[in-house]
Formats: structure tokens, sequence, C-alpha cells
């Protein structure tokens, strides 16, 4: 199928994301506070070879060079996260002046090189210091994160009118308070419920907040989300799928929508009751602006009776032979259809961006040149894909890649390489990709020709 940009209308936003703790570095420069992310790295074992965000892409020094490579490959959107502990160093009180001036300097060259800022408020780095305050299991985050998204719009807001307010909710308290396997590394299910419902709150407070400061702003927040299917086609594998599918996808946007959790499909949801204060059913519906679709596989589930509370379990894509990125995620273009279908079926839906999709593959350099055409691939077969449904009424307004620059994969280290251009962590020397190339390419003028 032959792709064309112009497919997609004028106004369709194109883009790349990134996020400050995977790319910044200077983790402790310039009087920034740690974050869970800088507390949790040094835990023994936690991080593929105990790697660490400390220097990353060193984007903090180097943002200059690295927007000016953004421009020349006609890139005119640029969705970016702000470091909480870089401005507010103990998450609240105290103002540092040298976290402002460098949002306000990346801020300024954005929009001087005519590439739109899109903020992400919170991606995953909570002020180690409200950590030592219970983090998100604590209520008052809400307060905390209210308070340190007013600053960003105060401060950013005469130049800044696109902001998302969570980075996938799902993924920050799952991951980090019930798994562990993120910062801040706790564990168990009241924990995870407790994040959950004060995620869900702040999502909805951020954004109010947002809107009352800049009326003229556009909020939205971001999900991550997966085609989920059963294994086989028997009851027990379907109702697992529902189960998997209410956890994976609906944990967050039905309580936004004004649906309260999705309780019936996954009952020990009705736990987080518990969390639940006069008023918060009404708090938790906010009218986004638009929300952030975050797609990169699907999900294939079957029965596990022993897995408690879920009775689910993903049968990975290795077992299913079927092929893979260098996750070990199936590579499922269509998956992107599917989840943009199912949710924009929701009753007063609001029109849906997506603000991450992108690959890793195992990247060589030769001759100082990299040819990714896995990933090429995969980026042309998603965004048709998004095409598709967009072709079938589905309001869809934007597109992002995950990611500019290879970075910092969390848990994983630096061996995913999900960047348009490749970053060689020794010398800091960056290399686009012939996947860069081909963006660049489709985003310019020419792309009606190809
Ligand atoms: C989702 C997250 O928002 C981002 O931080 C991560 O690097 C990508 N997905 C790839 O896993």
């Amino acid at each position: 199928m032959l792709l064309n940009k112009d497919a997609f209308g004028e106004d369709f936003i194109w883009g790349v994301s990134t996020a400050a703790y995977q790319i910044e570095g200077a983790h402790n420069h310039d009087s920034k506070g740690l974050s869970i992310w800088d507390v949790f790295v040094k835990r023994k074992n936690k991080i593929f070879q105990n790697q660490h965000g400390d220097i990353a892409c060193d984007f903090y020094n180097r943002y200059v060079d690295d927007l000016y490579l953004m421009h020349s490959l006609n890139i005119p959107n640029y969705r970016f996260s702000i470091s909480w502990s870089r401005i507010l160093p103990n998450g609240t009180g105290e103002i540092n002046q040298k976290g402002i001036d460098f949002y306000n300097r990346l801020i300024d060259l954005s929009l001087e090189l005519g590439i739109t800022p899109w903020v992400t408020l919170y991606h995953w780095d909570l002020p180690h210091a409200l950590e030592s305050k219970g983090g998100w299991v604590n209520r008052d985050v809400k307060e905390w994160f209210g308070n340190y998204v007013s600053m960003c719009v105060q401060h950013f807001g005469d130049r800044v009118k696109n902001w998302m307010v969570l980075n996938e909710p799902v993924v920050f308290t799952g991951a980090g308070y019930f798994f562990g396997v993120h910062a801040p590394g706790r564990k168990g299910l009241g924990n995870f419920l407790a994040a959950t419902h004060h995620a869900a709150l702040s999502q909805a407070y951020g954004a109010r907040i947002i809107k009352s400061i800049q009326s003229d702003s556009c909020v939205g927040t971001t999900f991550s989300c997966s085609h989920v299917e059963p294994f086989r086609a028997i009851e027990k594998d379907m109702l697992a799928a529902r189960k998997a599918d209410a956890l994976l996808n609906r944990l967050f946007i039905e309580p936004l929508l004004g649906m309260g959790y999705p309780t019936q499909d996954l009952k020990i949801l009705n736990r987080i009751e518990k969390y639940i204060q006069q008023d918060d059913e009404r708090d938790l519906k906010f009218d986004m602006d638009f929300i952030g679709i975050q797609n990169y596989t699907r999900e294939v589930i079957r029965y596990a009776p022993f897995v408690p509370w879920l009775q689910a379990k993903i049968v990975s894509a290795k077992k299913r032979k079927v092929e893979v990125t260098a996750m070990n995620w199936e590579v499922y273009p269509a998956s992107i259809y599917h989840v943009l279908k199912k949710f924009s079926a929701y009753e007063n839906m609001p029109p849906l961006m997506i603000t991450e999709n992108g690959a890793a593959f195992q990247d060589e350099v030769r001759d100082q040149q990299v040819n990714d055409s896995k990933r090429k691939t995969y980026l042309k077969d998603t965004i048709a894909q998004v095409l598709r449904a967009k072709q079938e009424g589905v309001k869809v307004n934007g597109y992002f890649v995950w990611t500019f620059l290879d970075n910092f994969e969390w848990a994983e280290g630096y061996h995913p390489r999900f960047g348009l251009v490749y970053v060689d962590f020794t010398t800091q020397k960056r290399i686009v990709k012939s996947s860069g190339y081909w963006y660049a390419d489709f985003l310019s003028v020419r792309s009606s020709k190809h």
C-alpha cells in the first residue's frame, strides 16, 4: 500500500515523543532533586546490567544539537516530559530556577525552529522526597501533583498550549506498585489499588488545574493500550481476555469518562472502594480535549487458574512463534486499528491521538549508517492501520513516533533501541537511521509522491 501523508489531512499532527528520565541525564546537576528512578536504578539487579539514566543521552546538555537534528528531519511536533524534581527538588516548596530555565530554553528553541511542544507532566519520575511520604499510595499526592502542574502551566503556559497529564498510569502503578519491577519497586494489591485511585483522581485534577489557569489549552492524557484476544475460542479464555482487557485497557479511561472502574469484568477492583471518598466519583470525570493512545503490540490471553484474582495470563509471542521485536513483543500493526475502533466506540470519547508507537530492533552500525528496515516497515504498516481507522470514521488527529533517540528503556536498560536516531552511548554520537530519513521524507512536502 502506498502511504501518503496527505491522506491524513492537513491538520493531522505528526511528531516524535520522548521522556525526561529516559534521555536527559544530568540527574543531579543544577540543583535537581532525586526522583524515584534515580534511586531505584541504584538498587542491585533491578535494571538490566545495573544500567541507569544518570547520563542517558545527555539531552540536558545536548538539546540544542538534538533539536536542530529534529528540525532537519522535518518533525513539526515534539512531545517531551518535564522532570518534576528538576523544577521542584523536594516535590513541593522551593522552585529550582535552573530547572525552569532549562525547560524555557528547550521550549523557546523548539518554537524558534517551528517545532510545537507537547508537554507530558508526569512520565514516571516522581520526586524521591514524595515517595518517602508514601508516593502514589498517599492520597496527598493529588495536591502535590496539582501544585506541580500549576507551577508548570504558570511558567510555560505562555508558550505551551498542548498538555498531557499522565503517561500510561496502569504501567507506573502496575510495574511500580504491584510487581515492583519499576520505581519505586513496591509490591502488592493494596499498594496498587491505592496508587491506581490516586493516579485516576490526579489525572482529572491535573487537567482541571490546567484549564483553570489556561482556558484555551489543549489538554489530554495518555494510556497504554493493546488489542486483547483470547488464545482459544473457548468460554474460559474469552472470560480471561475480558478480565485482562479491563485491567490493561479500561482501568483509567472508564472512570475518566464518568463510568467508574470496570468492576463488572474485574471483581477485585471492588476493593478500590476502600480508597474512595465522598465526591471522588464525580471528581474522577473530566472532559479531555483528546485522549492519547500508546500502542505497540497485541496481547493473547488464556485462562490460568493459579494466577491470583485474574485467572488469566499472557501467551507470549515466543510461544506462539510469531515475529517479535527486541522487547519480545509481537509485531502486529493491526492492533492499533482495533484499539482505535474500540476506544472510539465509547460514548463521548474525545478525539484520539497516537501519542506513542514504535518498535525496538537490533540495530547495527555499518559504515556510519544504520539500515533499520524492520523498523521502517513496522512504522509504515502501523501508520497505514491508523489511516484505515481514520477512513472508517474514527476521530484520530495525530501520530507521534516513539521515539526520537535511542534511550534508557527503564528496567531493560539501553539494549532495546526504539529511536529514529541511533545513539552511541560511549561517545554520545548520533546517527540518523534509515527509518529517521524515511520519516523525514514522509513528512516533507514531497511526501505526496511516495
Ligand atoms: C511506553 C512508555 O511511555 C515509554 O516510556 C517506553 O519507553 C515505551 N512505551 C516503550 O516501552
